[in-house]
Parts: structure tokens; C-alpha cells; sequence
């Protein structure tokens, strides 16, 4: 990427997964990186890799659901480097499993950080970017973003507010030179299974689908064993196994396998710098872009652009619940 100065990202989420790959290749291209997380703790595998690259990346700790937090990283990275080129919002996890077995304390937390964390840093570096008179905002949404799974109704719901929202910002940050992205990945192997919430009257399922995805091909299903995705901690005392186990047990049997053979988060790493080369590229042409990532973010936008809701509808049952 031809910069004549070097330019400033701040990427949130950089403790693992896909920050932790685009905070490195952007460092590794000569932009001058914040790797934000919530826990400097979390820093030692990237710094690790810093080291061992001779690469130079800067750490700041950055909690997207804490107002203070997000303000005071913001005013530390301004004032080091005076500008701000490229945000890119990456933080978020998931909550999977039936909407009637979700509490709305989860569904809100799950806003919090997916929705509400991107929307406190875009309003952070608007005021920056709009007086440089550029800037770019690259959103990490989800093929979950454009297409409903099963599962997924509180995760696609914060996709898609963010896609809106994306969608009508570009509208307003257009005069100012501001371009926004959403980059929309597939499934991808990274620690977002094991970082997911879902309802305790889903977990024992979950884990013994984790377990099998993990032995075998054809994701069968044992009945006990233990789990590694994290607990919810819903107030309401949930029925001991969901109602919904069928549809569950289907779909994640299809998911865990596909994470198990998903692609590198550095692929969606080379995607993001990317689209901030095309971004730069595109000088007054267009504001707004989105760029699927993998093969299955990829077709399934094709469906969704060829086929209509019931069709669609049909589709994702085929490829997710047989
Ligand atoms: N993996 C996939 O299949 C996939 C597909 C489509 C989209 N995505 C999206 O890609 C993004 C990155 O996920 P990933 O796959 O790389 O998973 P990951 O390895 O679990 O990484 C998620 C990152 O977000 C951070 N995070 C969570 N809550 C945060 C908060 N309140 N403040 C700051 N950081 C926070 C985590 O920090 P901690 O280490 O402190 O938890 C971690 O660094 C997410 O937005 C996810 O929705 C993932």
C-alpha cells in the first residue's frame, strides 16, 4: 500500500481471532496500529508475534461496551498521533440458541458489545475524521448479517443493526471524504466458539455436538459431556432441556463441523487491509462497500440475491438442518 504518511488504525477486539490478524498485517504494512482489547493481559500471544516479526504494534486497552473506556482510548490514541485513518470495529462475540431460551439481560449485553461498542467508537473518531476530511470505517459483520440462521436470532440481529446502521452513516459522512466498509466473513476458525454465551438448557447439547464435531466427520450426536462455551446467566429458571433441541442439535451440528474446517482468521485479515487499499484507491468514487468473506458468505449473498424469502428460507433449512 503506497502511503506518502503513515497512517493510524485503531482496531478493536485485537486480543484474538480476526483482530489479532489484522492488527498484525496492518503493522506489517507500515500503518502505525492501536491494538485495543479489553484485557492487557490478553497481549502476550501478539506481542509474542511482534517480537518475533520485529514489527511494531501499540497497545491500548478498550472495553466497546464502557463509554469511559472507549473515551479515554480515544484520547489517548489522538493525542499521540494527532490523526486517526482507519477504525476498524471488530469486537463482538455471540449468543447463540432458541429466542424463547434467551433472557433480554443477554440479548441486551449481546447489543452492548456487537452493536452498541461500534456505534461509541464511529461516534469517537467522527469529529476526528470529519476535520482530516477522511477517514475509514471498516465494520466486522457476518454473512449473519444478511442471512437469519437458526440459532442466531439475537446474533443477526446486531449484524443486521449494524449493516443499517453502516448503510445510512455512509450517507451522512460522504461530504467529509469518510468511507465506510462492512466486511462480512463466513464461518472462520477462530476462538469465537469458545467465547459464544448460549442458555444452560442448551449446553449440554452444545457440548456434545463440540465433542463430536471434534472426532468425526459426520457430527453425530452422544447424549452427555461437558462444555467449553460459556454459560448465560438468565434470571428465569429455564426448562432443563430447550424445547428446541431438534433445530438446535441440527444446526450446530452443522456449524461446529464447518468451524472445524473453517478458514484462517488471516484471510479475513488480508480482506479488511484490502478493502482499506481499494477505499483509499476509490478517492471520490463511491463511499460504501461490502465485501463477503469465504465461500459460504459468498454464495449465500448470491442466494439471497437471486432467490426470494421463501425460497431463501428454504435453502438455508437444506444446508442447515438436514
Ligand atoms: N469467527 C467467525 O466465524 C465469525 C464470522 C463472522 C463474523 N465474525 C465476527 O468477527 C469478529 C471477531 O470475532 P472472532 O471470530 O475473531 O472471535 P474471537 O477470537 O472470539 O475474538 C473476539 C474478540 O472480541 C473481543 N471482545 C469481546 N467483547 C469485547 C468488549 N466488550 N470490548 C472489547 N473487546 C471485546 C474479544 O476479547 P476477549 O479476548 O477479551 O474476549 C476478542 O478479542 C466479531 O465481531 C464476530 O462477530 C466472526
Amino acid at each position: 500500500m503506497a502511503l506518502e504518511n503513515q497512517k493510524v488504525a485503531v482496531v478493536t477486539g485485537s486480543s484474538s481471532g480476526i483482530g489479532l490478524e489484522t492488527s498484525l498485517l496492518l503493522a506489517r504494512n507500515g500503518i502505525c496500529t492501536y491494538a485495543t482489547m479489553r484485557d492487557l493481559n490478553k497481549a502476550n500471544l501478539i506481542k509474542k508475534m511482534t517480537e518475533k516479526e520485529d514489527i511494531s504494534l501499540k497497545f491500548i486497552d478498550m472495553n466497546v461496551n464502557e463509554d469511559d473506556s472507549v473515551i479515554r482510548a480515544f484520547e489517548k490514541i489522538h493525542d499521540e498521533s494527532k490523526r486517526i485513518d482507519f477504525l476498524i470495529n471488530n469486537a463482538g462475540f455471540g449468543l447463540f440458541g432458541a429466542l424463547e431460551d434467551l433472557s433480554i439481560e443477554n440479548i441486551k449485553k449481546q447489543f452492548e458489545t456487537n452493536f452498541f461498542g461500534a456505534v461509541r467508537t464511529i461516534q469517537q473518531v467522527l469529529p476526528r475524521m470529519r476535520i482530516q476530511k477522511n477517514g475509514i470505517i471498516v465494520n466486522i459483520s457476518s454473512l449473519a448479517g444478511y442471512v437469519g440462521f437458526p440459532t442466531q436470532s439475537a446474533y443477526a440481529s446486531t449484524k443486521f443493526a449494524l449493516e443499517g446502521l453502516c448503510e445510512s452513516l455512509a450517507y451522512e459522512v460522504e461530504p467529509y471524504g469518510i468511507k465506510v466498509v462492512l466486511v462480512e466473513p463466513g464461518i472462520i476458525k477462530t476462538k469465537f466458539v469458545e467465547n459464544m454465551i448460549i442458555p444452560d438448557n442448551t449446553r449440554l447439547i452444545s457440548s456434545s455436538l463440540l465433542i463430536s464435531s471434534d472426532r468425526s466427520s459426520s457430527a453425530e450426536i452422544p447424549s452427555t459431556s461437558t462444555t467449553n462455551s460459556n454459560s448465560s446467566d438468565d434470571n428465569k429458571s429455564p426448562r432443563e432441556v430447550t424445547e428446541y433441541a431438534d433445530v438446535v442439535k441440527r444446526f450446530l451440528s452443522h456449524y461446529y463441523y464447518a468451524v472445524r474446517k473453517g478458514p484462517d482468521p488471516k484471510q479475513v485479515a488480508e480482506v479488511i487491509f484490502e478493502s482499506i487499499k481499494m477505499s483509499v484507491a476509490s478517492a471520490n468514487r463511491g463511499n460504501f462497500f461490502r465485501y463477503p468473506v469465504g465461500q459460504d458468505a459468498k454464495s449465500y449473498l448470491e442466494a439471497k440475491m437471486k432467490m426470494n424469502d421463501s425460497e431463501l428460507h428454504s435453502f438455508v433449512a437444506k444446508r442447515t438442518l438436514s
